[in-house]
């Protein structure tokens, strides 16, 4: 029997309304636009605004697009994933909660927390389901509303992060098309920096959690950049060995966007020339799970069937992977 491949079908996300510039962020911290631009390449950013509005409502507008644009019927999804976390809940999943808003019903549903490298655990895990042979239909949605869980009096992390989703569908295919292989790690000497204080099991909710603003991101930037810098390059150089991939095979690269100088430095040290990178890090900033189907999306038109793309994130946890992906459309 010839191998069933997860072919990438489809792909739409969501973006909310509001957009947090630089100018906006100057009047809440120290901060500027020349400060943010130069050392992140951000200039604005969207944030959900509004009572009671859960990141699954972003996960839903993005996976209710995928339906229609995929001419998908909510009973045939067999899976459905969600990246996040900003879950709306500790529990139930996220992932459960926009099946349901949809009428996804013949679908089992979970949340996978990888921080920013959640999109392509969720994907090649995803991915598993169908090259098994088992599903046919599986939606994998990177969503977060980092808004949620972000300082805003602390100006270290508040001019980086966004709000958004992004979903994808995943289905066999008879055609090297879709997920071709992938490269994951994990390593806990990250937790040190790059973590949210209290609100889990360790430290749960108090007075005292909350007058300390510990609920929300806290980050040690130095550290993680080096370490992201090293983690993405690396390990997307194993996965291009591995599938005998030149610079040229390449079509695109798909970094993570957390911060424009990584993104440089991951580019240099692969040799890539930057106008084969995605980045739209300027109009969003980082918003985690859902930075890399925001670049897919953005740049869907310009792909083509057969193009090598190259996706590489890096995150809390630490987390970091690449996944090379065969444009199936
Ligand atoms: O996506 C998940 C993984 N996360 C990442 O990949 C993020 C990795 N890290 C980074 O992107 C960068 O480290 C940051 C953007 C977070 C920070 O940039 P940096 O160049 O590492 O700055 P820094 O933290 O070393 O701070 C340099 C200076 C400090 O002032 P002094 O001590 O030199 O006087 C900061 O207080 O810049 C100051 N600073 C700011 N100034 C204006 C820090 N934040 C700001 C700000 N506006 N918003």
């Amino acid at each position: 029997m010839s191998k069933i491949h997860a072919a990438l079908t489809g792909i739409h996300c969501h973006l909310p309304d509001y957009v947090l510039t630089n100018a906006e962020l100057e009047q809440m911290v120290d901060t500027n636009d020349e400060w943010i631009y130069s050392r992140t390449g951000i200039r604005e950013r969207r944030i959900l605004k509004g009572e009671g509005k859960g990141v699954s409502v972003m996960g839903i507008e993005a996976v209710r697009g995928l339906l229609e644009k995929t001419g998908t019927d909510p009973s045939e999804v067999d899976l459905v994933i969600c990246a996040t976390v900003t879950p709306d809940m500790m529990f139930p999943d996220t992932a459960n909660l926009i099946a349901h808003a949809l009428g996804i019903k013949n679908a089992f549903c979970f949340d996978l927390a990888a921080a920013c490298s959640g999109f392509i655990y969720a994907l090649s895990t995803g991915a598993m389901y169908v090259q098994s042979g088992m599903y046919k239909k599986v939606v994998v949605v990177g969503s977060d509303k980092m808004s949620s869980i972000i300082d805003y009096t602390d100006r270290a992390t508040c001019i980086i992060f966004g709000d958004a989703a992004g979903a994808v569908l995943l289905e066999p295919s008879q055609e090297p098309v879709g997920v071709m292989d992938f490269m994951h790690r994990s390593d806990g000497v990250g937790q040190e920096f790059l973590h949210q204080k209290a609100g889990g099991s360790r430290r749960p909710a108090s007075r005292e959690t909350v007058d300390n603003r510990e609920h929300f991101v806290y980050q040690n930037g130095k550290p993680v950049f080096k370490y992201a810098v090293t983690g993405m390059s690396d390990i997307v150089q194993k996965v291009m060995k591995r599938n005998h991939l030149s610079q040229d095979d390449v079509a695109w690269v798909v970094p993570h966007q957390a911060n424009m100088r990584i993104i440089e430095a991951v580019a240099g040290l692969l040799n890539f020339p930057i106008e084969r990178v995605m980045i739209n890090i300027h109009k969003y900033g980082n918003t985690t799970a859902a930075t890399i189907p925001l670049c897919l999306w953005e740049w869907e038109s310009r792909l083509q069937r057969g193009d090598n793309i190259i996706l590489t994130a890096f995150g809390g946890g630490f987390t970091w992977g690449a996944v090379y992906l065969k444009w199936a459309y």
